[in-house]
């Protein structure tokens, strides 16, 4: 393991003087994770996805070339550029993980599917795929809010199988709800939510089979969940309907936004972010 972090030490080193070559000035971090036991080499530590998205071409196509080489080379290095989420899920220890969960609670949320391999309803909503959230970056995701979740709904907007609901069901929320375009992933989320050997501490749970662009947000203090389900224009559009209904009733709100790559909409909407890393983003409602 000392012989891997070394060799990758010496790549981050590289890259960094690739990357300044090309009038980069930022730093290369090599960081050793613990939450998929793997590395992720990343730059500037903290700006997250919409700085690595508003790189010069220059930049961060050589960046992308490097990290699709580590990625072949090395089985855990996770890379954060833009088609981030694509990378983490479709690296061989991540699916590892995602099939381990699955064989322990005897459910079926791991794998991925990409966005032509969805029913064609789909093909209207930008949506970007399936893949399910990993189980360490969920709980630390929710560890950051620091709230008193028996007083709070669960939304996850673009549940799929479902992996997102199983988790919070291990926390005392008050209610949950998934929401998802797809018939067949809310049969297999409502089916794995049956089926789960795992702690399960809130019992409300509602399965709602919809465009989330439909939906209309439940009264009481709420979390709505995001990973990465769809393109700008339809985030937009939901977060504006949450919005609305926040302007009616001004419920304390949070949005939990993983792979965040539109967070332009949450602001645009009144959101603010209360944290914002390379992996995740975490936005409350302004009161
Ligand atoms: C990346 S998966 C997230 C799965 C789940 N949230 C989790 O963390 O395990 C995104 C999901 O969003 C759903 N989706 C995409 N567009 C949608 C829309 N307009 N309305 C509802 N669900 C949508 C897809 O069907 C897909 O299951």
């Amino acid at each position: 393991m000392i012989r891997l972090t070394v060799a990758l030490d010496k790549w981050a080193a590289k890259l960094a003087r690739s990357l300044a070559a090309r009038g980069f000035s930022g730093t290369v971090s090599l960081i050793k994770r613990t939450i998929h036991q793997g590395w992720i080499l990343y730059l500037n530590e903290g700006l997250g996805a919409d700085a690595l998205s508003e790189m010069p071409t220059a930049v961060r196509l050589p960046y992308s070339s490097w990290i699709s080489y580590l990625n072949d080379r090395f089985d855990k290095v996770l890379a954060a550029d833009l088609q981030f989420a694509e990378q983490i899920h479709s690296n061989r220890w991540v699916l590892y993980l995602g099939r381990r969960f699955d064989r322990r609670f005897g459910v079926n949320t791991s794998g991925i599917l990409y966005r032509h391999q969805l029913e064609p309803a789909h093909r209207f909503t930008q949506s970007t795929g399936y893949s399910a959230t990993p189980k360490a970056i969920f709980c630390r995701m929710l560890r950051q809010l620091k709230l008193d979740f028996s007083r709070f709904t669960f939304v996850d907007i673009g549940c799929g199988k479902g992996k997102a609901l199983l988790l919070a069901g291990e926390v005392p929320f008050k209610q949950i709800v998934g929401i998802d375009l797809s018939p067949e992933f809310m049969r297999i989320a409502e089916e794995n939510f049956s089926r789960y050997r795992g702690m399960r501490r809130c019992s409300s749970v509602q399965f709602i089979c919809m465009d989330a662009r439909e939906f209309s947000a439940p009264d009481g203090p709420a979390i709505y969940y995001f990973f990465d389900p769809f393109g700008e224009s339809v985030m937009k559009e939901i977060v504006q309907n949450i919005q609305r209904s926040l302007a009616r009733a001004p419920w304390e709100t949070y949005v939990v936004y993983y792979i965040a790559n539109h967070q332009q909409a949450l602001i645009e909407s009144g959101f603010y972010p209360i944290q914002r890393t390379h992996l995740y983003a975490i936005y409350k409602a302004t009161p």
